[in-house]
């Protein structure tokens, strides 16, 4: 397709190094796009004849359809999906098809290509977060009042609800679900009539294209267009930050499946056996989750270490951003489907989070407030007798709770009976009724407020 100034061709590894049609088939839907509007937009202009355009277009139909159930022969020597389907266009059409690549280059081509296929797949992450999110504000719901301990150092520091601890990744879900709307925003320019880099002396109508692949307007410089991967970085870094998310998540679910936490179980769908301890039930699922973080933030470095050195233009350096969005995307999506269906086989030990929730003086908290709120002593007072009677019940390898009131007053005379009320973790978490505290009443509020959200967002998604 390039051969006019060769006189034999490539050597083998050149072959193998140069080609792209191995991972950029993934392409072929969005090619044939663009191609399309290329083509349709070459016709209205009177670039191209309608008659040579209809052909054109008929025959890539063909060269789609052909794609789709998977009759296609896909070859290495022509290089990459472009060409790839230029070629089989004309094996179909004949030679009217080298008249689709006028004032198009397969540099503003390919921008577009990825710009279309990182769209579609915004989307789809969109309607999976959703459905995450679902999982989780449904299972908060359910546990809203479930009292477990927090952590802070990962020592326990205060109880707080199973739901409300749930509902902490329905709001990180949500902004990893605005970080995907606001990459869609900002990528949804059409490059497509930048040609190689420079524009092109035909007189197309570039905002035409722009409309017929749903982008909001042409890209306004032609080198910016066929060098800019902005794009693929910013769904990558998006990916990598959601990835976090997940991991930490699948890194909770590890923990409290150990005997020593027995906060949670996963059923059988979600675990796996050892060959060796029959006893074992290892929550793989969640630990693959973690694991393939891995591979998401490998992408985003990577593709920022590609580009960082690039002069302007493009360079076929840039072929290399494919594999990377390609493999860190699917497997970000395996990871929100594992995770959905692990939020939703979750079944919490209550009773053992509640025993674990008292534990480590969590409670502690709740004494010194009501040393400021009753006795009216500054709170760093009430720190300090709080910490006394810590020191007094550690010693004693007991809970606050089992001092007697006389222990208590030889630390603070004025304490009385009714500081025994706010030990109790249950009544610690009802008291925490500052708005986005865990009080089952909050926790509530807030679950149901995120599942009408959410089936309103559903609703209209159908709509
Ligand atoms: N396969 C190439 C890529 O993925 C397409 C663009 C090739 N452009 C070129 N001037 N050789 O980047």
């Amino acid at each position: 397709m390039w051969g006019g100034r060769f006189a034999s061709g490539p050597a083998e590894i050149m072959e193998e190094i140069n080609a792209s049609i191995d991972f950029d088939k993934r392409l072929a839907r969005q090619d044939i796009q663009g191609s399309l509007a290329h083509a349709a937009m070459l016709a209205e202009t009177g670039i191209l004849s309608h008659q040579d355009v209809a052909a054109i277009s008929d025959g890539l139909k063909a060269v789609g359809a052909e794609i789709e159930n998977g009759t296609f022969t896909f070859s290495r020597a022509l290089e990459d999906i472009h060409m790839n389907v230029e070629s089989r266009l004309k094996d179909i059409v004949g030679p009217v098809a080298g008249r689709l690549h006028t004032a198009r280059s397969r540099n503003d081509q390919v921008a577009t290509d990825m710009r279309l296929w990182v769209r579609d797949t915004i989307d789809s992450l969109d309607v999976q977060l959703h459905d995450l999110q679902s999982a989780f504000a449904e299972k908060a719901e359910t546990f809203a009042g479930a009292v477990m301990p927090g952590f802070t150092h990962l020592q326990s520091a205060q109880p707080v609800t199973f739901g409300h601890h749930l509902l902490a990744y329905v709001e990180m879900l949500a902004r990893d679900r605005g970080r995907l709307a606001d990459a869609r925003r900002r990528l949804n320019e059409c490059p497509l009539g930048a040609a190689a880099l420079a524009g092109t002396s035909f007189p197309i109508d570039r905002e035409m294209t722009a409309r017929a692949l749903g982008f909001d307007r042409p890209t306004a410089n032609s080198l910016d267009s066929v060098s800019d991967r902005d794009f693929a970085l910013e769904i990558l870094s998006a990916a990598a930050i959601c990835a976090v998310h997940l991991s930490r998540f699948a890194e909770e679910i590890t923990l409290w499946m150990t005997p020593q936490f027995a906060f949670v179980n996963l059923s059988d769908k979600f675990t796996t056996g050892s060959s060796i301890m029959p006893q074992k039930k290892n929550p793989d699922a969640a630990e693959l989750v973690r694991g393939k973080s891995g591979r998401i933030f490998g992408a985003l470095q990577g593709l920022l270490v590609v580009m960082k050195g690039l002069p302007l233009t493009y360079s076929k350096d840039m072929q290399e951003d494919k594999e990377g969005v390609f493999d860190a995307l699917q497997t970000l999506s395996l990871c929100i489907a594992a995770m959905a269906g692990m939020v939703r086989d979750l079944e919490p030990d209550v009773k053992s989070m509640k025993r674990w929730a008292g534990a480590g003086f969590s409670t502690a908290t709740d004494l010194a407030d009501w040393l400021v709120r009753v006795l009216e002593m500054p709170f760093r007072d009430a720190h300090h007798v709080t910490g006394r009677l810590v020191a007094l019940a550690a010693s004693r390898k007991t809970g606050l709770e089992k001092l007697s009131l006389s222990d208590m007053q030889e630390v603070e005379p004025r304490i009385t009976q009714e500081i025994f009320a706010v030990l109790g973790v249950e009544r610690s978490v009802k008291s925490r009724l500052s708005y986005g505290g865990t009080a089952p009443a909050n926790v509530r509020k807030q679950a149901k407020r995120w599942i009408a959200k959410l089936a309103r967002e559903a609703a209209k998604g159908r709509a």
